[in-house]
């Protein structure tokens, strides 16, 4: 009985271990490659008996045991890698050896990985110039080569033409992370012709190109030194999602712009020293989730019933603008917000529309002292809360100490 295995179930069998990952085997030249990788320095967690495409981080090919991902994120590694290593590794797709320690410079011989579509070497202590050969590695469409952790004493940079080099040849990228990195050249024009780019993530760069980056998402241009002007075409932009231009130095006044963008849900320019008003095309970002317009130098009073058409709008922060807000005469209330900062705005009375504002599908607002703040607070049924924050305790108690509604809204609920 035991032998009257039928041909289906020895097929069924023999297709399970072909198609199964789990019995691909790894191939001896490639273990040797993964255990030298790192010269004689021991390698994280990887038993030389035992099948490489099982090793932790390690990804083969089912098919045969080429080994196509690497991921030894934060794994201590301290030791330069070995270049020889690194060519006889070259089906390798994607490589991520961020939060590491090499203490080294990015070895020329990653340009031999011609299939690489993701590298990651942020935060990996590579230090010095960027070796011209990555811009080799055609096929690449994610390149992380940032750095996060501003105390690092590593960084990287570009030679003189080299980032021009790497724009022109890598045009299949989508992702582009190079904040903390030294572009010393300027930003080529080309940058515009990486039609497929959806993140990008840089540091002191001009950024006159975006336009013509038509599948730009995520632009994250925080903490540099821009100033001056907003390209209003940032705000038109027909893709952008996340635009994040906190802690620079924009200076100018913000201009009324046509054709607002409906796909602009993150809109950050909080700690900068934008003068004037608001302008009323900002509330037309109809698909706007957050906007963050705080510690500017804006000037004038905003009505907030221009922000009654943000019917997506769940974060607003407004505190410390140099905006005085009238919520005078307020006849909507905004549902959907449970994120509200209005410290230092100059409120002249308690908004009315805070107090039997819903949030998230929690019952009324109650607002309350906390330490220096002035809180409020939404309770379902279940009795789970959600705080969020309108002022300091002496912003607030300028505005409506005198007011009895306003003394009880300080006391917190029972
Ligand atoms: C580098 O790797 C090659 C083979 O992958 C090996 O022959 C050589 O000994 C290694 N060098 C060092 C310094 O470990
Ligand atoms: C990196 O790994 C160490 C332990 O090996 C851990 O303490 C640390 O939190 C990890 N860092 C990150 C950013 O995951
Ligand atoms: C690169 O990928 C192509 C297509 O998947 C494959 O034919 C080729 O063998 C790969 N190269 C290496 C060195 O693995
Ligand atoms: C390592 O980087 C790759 C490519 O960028 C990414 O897909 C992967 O999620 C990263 N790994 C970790 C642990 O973040
Ligand atoms: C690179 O790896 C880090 C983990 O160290 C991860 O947080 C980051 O998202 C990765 N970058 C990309 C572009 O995947
Ligand atoms: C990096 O390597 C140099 C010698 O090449 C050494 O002096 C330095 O202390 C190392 N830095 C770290 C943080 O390990
Ligand atoms: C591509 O990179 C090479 C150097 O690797 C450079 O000589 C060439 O000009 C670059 N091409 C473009 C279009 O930038
Ligand atoms: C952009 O992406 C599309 C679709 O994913 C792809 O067909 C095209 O080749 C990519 N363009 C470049 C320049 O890589
Ligand atoms: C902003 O950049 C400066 C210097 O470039 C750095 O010291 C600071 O930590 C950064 N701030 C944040 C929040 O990243
Ligand atoms: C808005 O878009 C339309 C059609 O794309 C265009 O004709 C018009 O000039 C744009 N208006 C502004 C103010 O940019
Ligand atoms: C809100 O939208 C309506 C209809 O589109 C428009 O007439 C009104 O001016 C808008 N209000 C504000 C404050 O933008
Ligand atoms: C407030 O708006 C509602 C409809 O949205 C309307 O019925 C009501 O009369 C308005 N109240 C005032 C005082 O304008």
């Amino acid at each position: 009985m035991k032998l009257s295995l039928g041909l289906f179930q020895l097929f069924s069998i023999f297709s399970l271990l072909c198609s199964n990952p789990i019995f691909a085997q790894c191939l001896d030249d490639q273990k040797s490659s993964l255990l030298s990788l790192f010269g004689s320095a021991p390698t994280p967690s990887w038993t030389p008996k035992t099948d490489c495409c099982l090793w932790k981080g390690v990804t083969c090919d089912s098919s045969n045991g080429y080994v196509t991902g690497l991921d030894l994120t934060n794994c201590s590694i301290r030791a330069p890698i070995n270049s020889t290593s690194f060519i006889s590794l070259s089906s390798l797709k994607s490589l991520n050896l961020s939060q590491n320690l090499f203490n080294s410079s990015i070895p020329a011989s990653l340009g031999a990985l011609s299939n690489l579509t993701h590298l990651n070497l942020s935060d990996s202590g590579f230090t010095g110039t960027i070796p011209i050969e990555i811009s080799r590695i055609k096929m690449l469409e994610s390149l992380d080569l940032s750095r996060t952790d501003p105390s690092s004493p590593f960084y990287l940079r570009f030679g003189n033409l080299d980032f021009e080099y790497l724009v022109g040849n890598l045009s299949g990228l989508r992702q582009l992370h190079l904040d903390g990195v030294d572009i010393s050249s300027p930003v080529p024009r080309s940058m515009g012709d990486l039609a497929n780019l959806t993140f990008l993530h840089l540091s002191g760069i001009d950024s006159s190109f975006v336009g013509r980056l038509l599948c730009l998402e995520v632009l994250d241009l925080q903490n540099n030194s821009f100033h001056g002007k907003i390209p209003s075409s940032l705000f038109t932009h027909p893709s952008l999602k996340h635009l994040q231009l906190s802690q620079n130095q924009f200076d100018a006044p913000l201009v009324e712009f046509g054709n607002a963008s409906s796909s602009l849900s993150i809109l950050d320019l909080s700690d900068n020293k934008l003068q004037g008003l608001i302008p009323s095309s900002v509330f037309q970002l109809m698909g706007l989730d957050t906007l963050w317009l705080s510690s500017n130098d804006f000037s004038d009073t905003m009505d907030f019933s221009l922000l009654q058409n943000l019917t997506n709008l769940r974060r607003l922060d407004l505190s410390n603008s140099g905006l005085s807000i009238n919520t005078g005469g307020i006849n909507f209330s905004l549902p959907q917000v449970n994120t509200l900062y209005l410290s230092s705005c100059n409120l002249k009375e308690f908004p009315d529309f805070l107090r039997n504002m819903y949030l998230d599908g929690y019952g009324p607002t109650h607002i309350f002292h906390q330490s220096e703040k002035v809180v409020f607070q939404a309770c379902g049924q279940d009795a789970t809360c959600v705080n969020g924050m309108v002022g300091r305790v002496h912003d607030a108690c300028d505005f409506s100490k005198t007011e009895s509604s306003w003394v009880s809204a300080c006391t917190p609920p029972k």
